[in-house]
């Protein structure tokens, strides 16, 4: 396997890569590219770490090079959001970010699986959809808005919550990634019950969790470790379903035919080749069902958005 975090010497791509270097199959290449002069660095810090995993730092010049050969693409690169700032505030300048990154996959790495971190991801993965479509190497199967940090939120608040183990708690997350537009289903986490009030006070707490932690940093920034953790634990799914494992993640993807939004998180069942099967998200609680219904022309909207920006 060869993975290229893009955006590598930024507070997620370090605590991704660590990860990374650490957890990944023996063998597999990690390959580290960022604009910032400190890549080439951070590429031989984690290259003191023992274990049998490869790493290489490549800077502004040498995309082609750190994308060359790529079964897995991960993309963090951005500016992150300061308090006061949606997440949309972040498109005018990720959106071309995000656009030249993907149009360098399709020429370097034309069959590797891209998940996208960058904000705001509702909008960014439909970008890297449209610039992949024009570059006429688009494979729906392989293209993911990583939303896992809403999912390990969850199992956190809830775990808190109702005083069991995170490795208990399982919690399915639909929609998109920003605020009401992400949508715990908490009608059908197993184990627990939740009484009318907790549904309507755990609910904004997860929409709102990336707000908690830009307030939190106080003009440093947005969740950079745990989404380092979230996204390593995306990424090792996806290994695992390319080298023949059976793994179901929650990811944004595309979704053909759906009455909800072009992209929509779903629970995803992984394979060798990407998408194996979007799995249905089953059935909705009253609350759930307007709290879906309330968001989804807001989704289609920032959808749209990434249509536009690639298309005119
Ligand atoms: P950061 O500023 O710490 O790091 C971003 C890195 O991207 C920097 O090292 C910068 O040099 C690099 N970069 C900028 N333009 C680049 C380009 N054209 N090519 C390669 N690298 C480039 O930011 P961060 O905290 O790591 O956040 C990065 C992005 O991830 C933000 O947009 C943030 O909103 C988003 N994010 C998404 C989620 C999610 O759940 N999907 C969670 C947290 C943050
Ligand atoms: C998050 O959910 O933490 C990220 O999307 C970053 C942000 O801006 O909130």
């Amino acid at each position: 396997m060869k993975v290229a975090v893009l955006g590598a010497a930024g507070g997620i791509g370090q605590a991704l890569s660590l990860l990374l270097k650490t957890q990944l199959p023996a063998g597999s290449e990690l390959s580290l590219y960022d604009v910032a002069p400190v890549v080439p660095g951070v590429a031989v810090d984690l290259s003191h770490i023992p274990t049998d995993v490869a790493v290489a730092g490549f800077g502004k010049d040498d995309l082609a090079d750190a994308l060359s050969g790529c079964d897995i693409v991960l993309i963090p690169a951005g500016v992150p959001r300061k308090p006061g700032m949606d997440r949309s505030d972040l498109f005018n300048i990720n959106a071309g970010i995000v656009k030249n990154l993907v149009d360098a996959c399709a020429d370097n790495c034309p069959n590797a699986c891209i998940g996208i971190i960058t904000n705001p991801v509702n909008t960014t993965v439909a970008i890297a959809a449209e610039a992949l479509k024009a570059k006429g190497v688009y494979d729906k199967n392989k293209l993911f808005g990583v939303t896992t940090l809403d999912v390990i939120r969850s199992e956190t608040f809830i775990a808190e919550l109702k005083g069991k183990s995170t490795s208990e708690i399982h919690v399915p997350v639909i929609g998109g990634h920003s605020g009401t537009t992400i949508l715990p289903l908490l009608s059908q986490v197993e184990g627990v019950s939740f009484t009318d009030e907790e549904v309507a006070a755990l609910t904004p707490r997860i929409q709102n969790a990336g707000t908690e932690v830009v307030e939190a940093k106080a003009g440093g920034g947005s969740a950079t470790l745990s989404m380092g953790q979230a996204a390593a634990r995306f990424c090792l799914s996806l290994v695992k379903a390319m080298q023949g494992g059976d793994v179901i993640e929650y990811t944004y993807v595309q979704v053909d035919g759906s009455e909800d939004a072009a992209f929509f998180a779903h629970p995803v069942k992984l394979g060798k080749n990407g998408v194996e099967e979007i799995l249905p998200y089953g059935e909705l609680s009253a609350f759930e069902q307007k709290a879906k219904e309330d968001m989804l022309e807001g989704l289609r909207g920032d959808i749209k958005l990434g249509v536009d920006f690639v298309n005119g």
